[in-house]
Order: C-alpha cells, then sequence, then structure tokens
C-alpha cells in the first residue's frame, strides 16, 4: 500500500457553536471526508488534552471550587483557556502543520470569545486572542437553543460550567455577533446545523473543497 502522499498545504480548520451543536460529530465526519480523499489528518479539541486542558475539563465539571464553594473566576477561566491554546500550538498544531497535516480543532479562539465573554470583559478576552494564528477556515454550525439542550440531553452528557439555558443565550449572541465581524477572526462559514448529521456534513464539505481549490490543490 502506498502512504498516503503529504499535503500541498495544510489547512487549520475549526469547528464552532454552543454545545450541543454538533461540533464534534461533524469534526469526526470532516475527518474522514480528508482522509478519503488521501490528506493526513490530526483531529483535536480544546480544551486540548495537554495539561492545562486537562486541568479545564476538572473545573468544568465542577471541580476545584474555594472552600466557600465559589466556582473558579471568571478571568482565571479566560487566561486558563488561552494559556491552554499556546500550549495546544506549540504541542500540537504547529508542528502537525509543517509535517503537511490537515490540523481540524473542535473549537479554538471564537469559543473564548463567545464565552469567556460572558463571564469577563469581551475586550480583554479579545485581546488575549490577539496574535494567535488565524485558522484557514472556521465553521460555525449555528443552531437553536432547543436543539441543542435536546442534543445534549440525548446525549447523555454531563451538566457543565456554561450549560445554563441564560448562560448559552449570551454564548449564541457572542457567536453571532464574532460572525458578522468575520474577517476580524478570518475565514468563516456560518451554517445551519439543525439538519441532519449528513445534510451539514455535505455543507461543510462543500465549504471545505472552495478552500482546497482556492489553494490550487487537487482535492
Ligand atoms: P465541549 O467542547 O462540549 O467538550 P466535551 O464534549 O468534552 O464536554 O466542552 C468544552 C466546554 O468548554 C464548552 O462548554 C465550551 C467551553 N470553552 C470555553 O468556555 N472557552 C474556550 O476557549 C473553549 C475552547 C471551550
Amino acid at each position: 500500500m502506498t502512504p498516503p502522499r503529504q499535503n500541498p498545504r495544510a489547512l487549520f480548520i475549526v469547528l464552532e457553536g454552543i454545545d450541543g451543536s454538533g461540533t464534534t460529530t461533524q469534526l469526526a465526519r470532516l475527518a474522514g471526508h480528508l482522509r478519503a480523499r488521501d490528506r493526513q489528518v490530526l483531529s483535536t479539541c480544546e480544551p486540548s488534552r495537554g495539561p492545562v486542558g486537562q486541568l479545564l475539563r476538572e473545573i468544568l465539571l465542577g471541580e476545584h471550587k474555594s472552600t466557600s464553594g465559589a466556582p473558579v473566576d471568571g478571568r482565571a477561566m479566560a487566561l486558563l483557556f488561552a494559556a491552554d491554546r499556546c500550549d495546544h500550538l506549540a504541542r500540537e498544531i504547529e508542528p502537525a502543520l509543517v509535517a503537511g497535516v490537515d490540523v481540524l480543532s473542535d473549537r479554538y479562539v471564537w469559543s473564548s470569545l463567545a464565552y469567556q465573554s460572558v463571564e469577563a470583559d469581551r475586550l480583554w478576552v479579545e485581546k488575549l486572542a490577539e496574535g494567535i494564528r488565524v485558522p484557514d477556515l472556521t465553521v460555525f454550525l449555528d443552531v437553536s437553543l432547543e436543539v441543542a439542550a435536546e442534543r445534549r440531553r440525548s446525549a447523555g452528557r454531563p451538566i457543565e460550567r456554561y450549560d445554563g439555558d441564560g448562560t448559552l443565550a449570551r454564548v449564541a449572541d457572542n457567536y453571532r455577533r464574532i460572525a458578522s465581524e468575520a474577517a476580524r477572526w478570518g475565514a468563516v462559514a456560518v451554517l445551519d446545523g439543525a439538519g441532519t448529521a449528513a445534510e451539514v456534513e455535505r455543507q461543510i464539505a462543500a465549504e471545505v473543497a472552495r478552500i482546497i481549490e482556492r489553494d490550487g490543490a487537487p482535492s
């Protein structure tokens, strides 16, 4: 069997949306789609699998409260997510791109802009994101709060720090605002995430094919 050829130019693609929007499902489908086209792919996520990411996952599940029971401070969360991103870039994303491997990430900078702005000053959160590598494409899966809540319920997902309806409504508004400022945060595709997994997969594949064509590379 011939080994997969090196990608003409490795792509960095991010999937974003509120909890239950389908980013994890679609990331796996997109990875399969690209591999079937003979591209090498690294599937990753944030919080990352690195040390800061591990700590964040514990905090998201309600650990590390203060002795009075207060959750970790919102500004501290913003700094931790930013630190995790630097570590993730250095540890996984940059080496893969240099090696010609496409990187697909379930969440990245937009998550910080959308979620941490609920608990910390938005302009300060934006400052933390300055100078961070811009993806080739951010796909924002826009779904209603109701659809997302039903998907979380049926997947039996544990309730995490940001899963309250009031919080997620603000996060969803933030995502839509960021999408409207797209040029600032790189190329974006805003897709209706409420369709079937196969429908959404086709739309994402079409967006990615456009980027590959733009690069003049065979898809
Ligand atoms: P999620 O992506 O749903 O992962 P899992 O399927 O493992 O639960 O959860 C990650 C949570 O972290 C989600 O609520 C969004 C939040 N988050 C932020 O608040 N800021 C960030 O920068 C990132 C990457 C995630």
